[in-house]
């Protein structure tokens, strides 16, 4: 078996509970790995690695020069290594090799953009009304405790791991159980690359398991997640008795928006790939899709016409534009809320598991037409390749299904009138709007929701603040006494 062992304090080890978690081909249902199924006593080593690496050694004397250099080197090395990454990750996750490339390079670009960030992290005069000269400065928070899923697993070790690195602190990272092999296989270079030992620590296991204890160390200072509602609401908790720092990322119900007078072809387009994209794994996913009555009908016949034209296949090859889900457990969860789709709105694509294939977690594009805002396939959050088509009258009803639910990660607007498209950006509660788009993201802007689906800001300068803290200096340019007593 191949075993693949965690990186703690500059090293590949076991878990103390000898234990080992298997890893899946999604595509093929098969083993292909086991790295280590943590416990509390594992997290324990790691975050006195990490602390120890802040709180002395090398690291803390590292200049923001020196870490944008580190930061450099190992976009470097992904780029270097960026076929065998991309391989391991479309096997691991069973996403299309050609979105596993694109992710890859993505993630070597935000090393690349925060290796710059890191030189230009200013701190503040504050004009004070006295005779003095008062800061503020940036530092970093001190030990950051990051959990990530599993739907962009390199990638989500980037956008957690470069901003804490460029603001100075240590990391402990659990990857999701389902996904922890690239960002281990990328872990062989830290040290080469002159990461001292503890700044970065990859804990592998599951979230009770090896999650939770992360969360309720006292020795970490900020916890940054990606992942369910359901084990965002635990870390709030959980977090409260150390009174940790926390950003969350939760995922959402996202609209998408079509009025009439958008360009139709580019519509159905955008409508399709805001939803099956990643085979509809990601937390930005457009999955409900609101369509002006003027052209639902005809509007429904298109999506459905195309998505026959979606070929599902193996990951590994470079025509597959949609592999298997990542699990066993996902593969069931969509495969229940296909069933519940059934019983309350009309299906009109897919529905069921891709019958063609023998083996693997595939399951067919689908499309629920005439779905109504209330029902479960639009409220809740699928995961998976599952469109919820809703139609709507006018511009106030469009705004008012858009914002009828308790999350607010991302929503797009496709018409040509520019008013129009402008009104509703407004309206919208969420983080992210595209218009005429679904989707493009970058490391230059920010990435976070509104309502339930979280707090705090990932990308851009944004990232960053998540990792610092402000200290106020105040220093007394008068040489007289205070005069008080
Ligand atoms: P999850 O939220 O359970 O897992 C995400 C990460 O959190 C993993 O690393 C997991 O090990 C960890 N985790 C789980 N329980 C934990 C705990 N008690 N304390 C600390 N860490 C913990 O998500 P799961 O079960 O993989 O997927 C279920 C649903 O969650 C999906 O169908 C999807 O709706 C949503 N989800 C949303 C994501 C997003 O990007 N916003 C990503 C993954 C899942
Ligand atoms: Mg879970």
């Amino acid at each position: 078996m191949n075993r693949v062992r965690m990186y703690i304090n500059g090293n590949f080890v076991e878990s103390g509970g000898k234990a080992w978690l298997p890893v899946y081909d999604p595509s093929t249902e098969e083993v292909i790995a086991e790295v280590p199924d943590s416990i509390a006593a594992d997290v324990d080593l790691a975050v006195k690695a990490a602390r120890a690496a802040f709180d002395q050694g090398a690291w803390p004397q590292t200049t923001p020069q020196d870490r944008g250099r580190l930061l450099f080197k190992l976009a470097d090395v992904i780029r270097r290594q960026s076929a065998q990454l991309a391989e391991l990750e479309s096997r691991n996750t069973g996403k299309p090799i050609v979105e596993a490339e694109f992710d890859v390079t993505d993630t070597a670009t935000c090393f690349e953009y925060y290796g710059g960030i890191a030189t230009k992290i200013m701190g503040y005069v504050n004009p004070v009304p006295d005779n003095a000269l008062s800061l503020s400065l940036r530092e970093p928070v001190g030990v950051a405790g990051q959990i990530i899923p599993w739907n962009y697993p390199l990638l989500m070790a980037a956008w957690k791991l470069a901003p804490a690195l460029a603001a100075g602190c240590t990391c402990v990272l659990k990857p999701a159980e389902q996904t922890p092999l690239t960002i281990l296989e990328l872990a062989g270079s830290f040290q080469e690359i002159g990461f001292p030992p503890g700044v970065i620590n990859i804990v592998t296991g599951f979230g009770d398991t090896a999650g939770a204890p992360i969360v309720a160390h006292p020795d970490v200072d900020k916890v940054a997640f990606t992942g369910s509602a359901a084990v965002g609401k635990l870390i709030l908790r959980s977090a409260a008795d150390s009174i940790k720092r926390v950003a969350l990322e939760l995922g959402g119900k996202s609209p998408n928006i079509f009025f009439a007078d958008s360009d139709f072809e580019a519509a159905v387009d955008g409508a399709l790939f805001g939803v099956f994209i990643n085979q509809g794994e990601v937390c930005s996913a457009g999955s409900r899709i609101l369509v002006e009555r003027s052209i639902y009908s005809k509007f429904v016949d298109a999506m459905v016409e195309k998505t026959r034209t979606i070929k599902l296949g193996p990951p590994l090859s470079r025509d597959t534009k949609m592999g298997p889900l990542v699990s066993k457990e996902q593969y069931e969860r969509v495969r229940s809320y296909q069933e519940i789709g059934k019983g309350e709105a009309r299906l009109v694509a897919g529905g069921g598991r891709l019958q063609s294939a023998d083996r693997g977690y595939y399951v067919e594009p689908t499309i629920f037409a005439d779905v109504n805002n209330n029902h479960r396939i639009a409220r809740e959050e699928v995961f998976g390749p599952v469109a919820a088509v809703i139609p709507f009258e006018g511009e106030t009803e469009a705004i008012r299904i858009a914002n009828d639910t308790p999350y607010g990660l991302a929503a797009a607007v496709w018409s040509r009138d520019i008013f129009r498209a402008l009104r509703v950006v407004k309206a919208v509660r969420a983080g992210i709007v595209w218009v005429n788009h679904m989707q493009p993201t970058y490391v230059e802007a920010p990435w976070g929701g509104y309502k339930q689906s979280g707090f705090g800001r990932e990308l851009g300068p944004w990232g960053i603040e998540e990792y610092l803290e402000t200290k106020q200096v105040h220093i007394n340019l008068s040489e007289q006494p205070i005069g008080w007593y």
